[in-house]
């Protein structure tokens, strides 16, 4: 039994996220926390919303709230939509906590010992309409890289490069939409990344297992230098972690708060501290210190690709610059950007699915299937409603859905609602057996190295597996000569569908729960010895028929959804 510390990149509070971002981070992170847990290893699987920056403040100025308020308010709206996707967060937190404020001056405090943080009086972009500097999202322009004309003032959703309000060409303020702006002095503080350049390149050459996405992220910014550049790390702006030296002020600094990309991974470590303050847990240090256990711990982090550069260069800065024994991560599992038919999933011009209305019209099990079967791990993927429907109705309908109902009700109609006895397994059985113990021990494989479209393509031979047997063993002809032999294979299939449920639930908890029920067993210990799992439930066992498990999307729904996510300001 081993130690999971796993966390998947803590979602903006500025409103809904839609699959896109769940199935970059979210999504994938539960699915490895789901499997690991079902293992028996120890998992400490944490995620909080990121409500900083100018993100927050923007759209709560949109909702006509102040910002703690609309904070709070839309954390438990994230909190409610994570639950109904089943996200099996130890802790969902907050980076506004008083944990993670005490934490982010401590870290800044520490690093400024450490002589890497330096003063820098700098020219800022102000913008007279509105009175007031305007830092990374309160400024749009063109971006000097790739030429993207909505380029916002922190970084690139084009190119992903990392920019500085006075990089882009064109600027205006997205408060007032002003172009008259100009260039003002102001005092703020820089990490000296550029001193941990070879700490850092040593560490991620020493990564030789990471996906390539990842480490071809983080060398691309590393080796041109660009994301190692020393990074200012506080801005002017009400809102956020007020910049102190620990408890104490910070001479010249009054009234700044420090940039959302320098607090935020640290509530990665202030959320085991809330979920302890919680009362969820204890001893937060054995996940977190090196000194106090945690070097025992494997720590997983789950992203999108445009988040890689902070946290395999900025964030590991922050940790490895303050020699303190901070647990480094050990693995990023990085993904590619999954689009929406045809185009982009939009926020702000509503096109795409978002997870609240993605829950409306579906249970979270058929998402979760889709998503992460297709997860875009190799390249972008695309997500199109005549593929969701086609491939949620042949998996999980006429695949997994078909074998529970035919096996469960043609044992209630030719037996009972009890497990059958009927002739020991025979010679057919063992070659399912052989061939379902191959196919799950690279299910596990794919699971263990994360690969996660691969897992999926694993479980779904798996169940066609037990499809093929029924086909080829044909109880319902086999039961008109031979009903022993029917009962066998009837037998075999009820403990197929326990053995299908702790196999599947890391994918689709519900739908597993439900097999597990009707098949009244709480035994879903994950399976060694795949003949012993099938001898699991004994003759006169009892068992329910299942409600459907899934059922199929029509054509109907189908061409209704796809005009109605279209989007509505194109
Ligand atoms: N909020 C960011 C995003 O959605 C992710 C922050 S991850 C953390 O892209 F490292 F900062 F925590
Ligand atoms: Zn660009």
């Amino acid at each position: 039994m081993a130690r999971h510390l796993i966390t998947s990149a803590i979602p903006y509070i500025n409103g809904i996220k839609h699959l896109g971002n769940l199935v970059g981070s979210q999504l994938p992170g539960d699915l490895y926390a789901r499997y690991l847990r079902q293992r028996g290893h120890e998992v400490l699987y944490l995620c909080a919303t990121d409500e900083h920056g100018t993100p927050a403040e923007l759209a709560a100025a949109k909702a006509g709230k102040p910002v703690a308020e609309y904070c709070a308010e839309l954390h438990d709206v994230q909190a409610e939509i994570a639950a109904g996707f089943r996200l099996s967060f130890d802790h969902f937190g907050r980076s506004s906590s008083p944990q993670n404020h005490k934490l982010t001056q401590a870290f800044a405090a520490r690093l400024a010992d450490m002589g890497l943080i330096r003063e820098v009086t700098e020219e800022q972009v102000y913008s007279v309409a509105d009175g007031r500097f305007l830092p990374d999202r309160y400024i749009e322009g063109t971006c000097p890289n790739c030429g993207f004309e909505s380029a916002r003032g922190d970084q690139c959703d084009n190119c992903t490069k990392q920019l500085d309000p006075t990089d882009l060409i064109n600027p205006h303020s997205t408060i007032s939409g002003s172009t008259e702006l100009e260039v003002r002095e102001t005092k703020h503080l820089y990490l000296r990344q550029s001193e941990l350049k070879d700490d850092l390149a040593k560490w991620i050459d020493s990564k030789k297992d990471w996906p390539i996405l990842t480490t071809s992220i983080a060398k691309k910014w590393l080796n041109d230098g660009d994301g190692l550049q020393d990074r200012g790390i506080t801005r002017d702006l009400d809102w956020g972690v007020p910049v102190q030296k620990g408890e104490a002020p910070w001479p010249g600094m009054e009234g700044k708060v420090f940039y959302v990309w320098f607090d935020a991974p640290i509530e990665y470590i202030a959320c085991a501290q809330e979920w302890q303050d919680a009362g969820k847990g204890s001893d937060w240090e054995r996940w977190w210190r090196t000194d106090k256990g945690a070097d025992d711990v494997t720590y997983t982090q789950f992203m999108g690709k445009d988040n890689v550069p902070f946290h395999t260069l900025s964030f590991p800065a922050t940790i490895l610059g303050s020699q303190e024994p901070w647990k480094l991560v050990d693995y990023i599992k990085s993904f590619n950007y999954l689009n929406y038919d045809g185009g982009q999933f939009s926020t702000s011009r509503g096109r795409g699915v978002f997870m609240d209305q993605a829950l409306a019209i579906l249970p979270a099990d058929y998402w979760r299937w889709w998503l992460l079967s297709h997860a875009p791990e190799t390249s972008d993927a695309e997500f199109t409603w005549a593929n969701f429907q086609t491939d949620v109705n042949k998996d999980l309908a006429d695949v997994l859905g078909n074998f529970v109902s035919r096996i469960t009700k043609f044992c209630r109609s030719k037996f009972s609602e009890a497990v059958p006895e009927g002739v020991a397994y025979g010679a057919a059985e063992e070659k399912l057996i052989a061939d379902l113990t191959k196919r799950i021990r690279a299910y596990e494989d794919h699971m263990d190295a994360i690969e996660v479209r691969k897992a999926a393509a694993e479980l779904r031979a798996i169940w066609v597996l037990g499809n093929e047997y029924l086909q080829a063993g044909a109880p319902w002809t086999t039961f008109k000569t031979d009903p022993d032999t029917a009962a066998m294979q009837v037998r075999l299939g009820l403990n197929l569908i326990r053995l299908y449920a702790v196999l599947s639930a890391p994918f689709i908890p519900d739908a597993a729960a439900q097999m597990l029920d009707a098949m009244q067993t709480e035994k879903a210990d994950w399976p060694a010895d795949i003949g012993a799992a099938l001898q699991t439930l004994p003759a006169g066992h009892a068992f329910t028929v299942p409600e459907n498990l899934f059922r199929k999307i029509t054509d109907d729904e189908r061409d209704d959804w796809q005009t109605r996510f279209a989007g509505t300001r194109d």
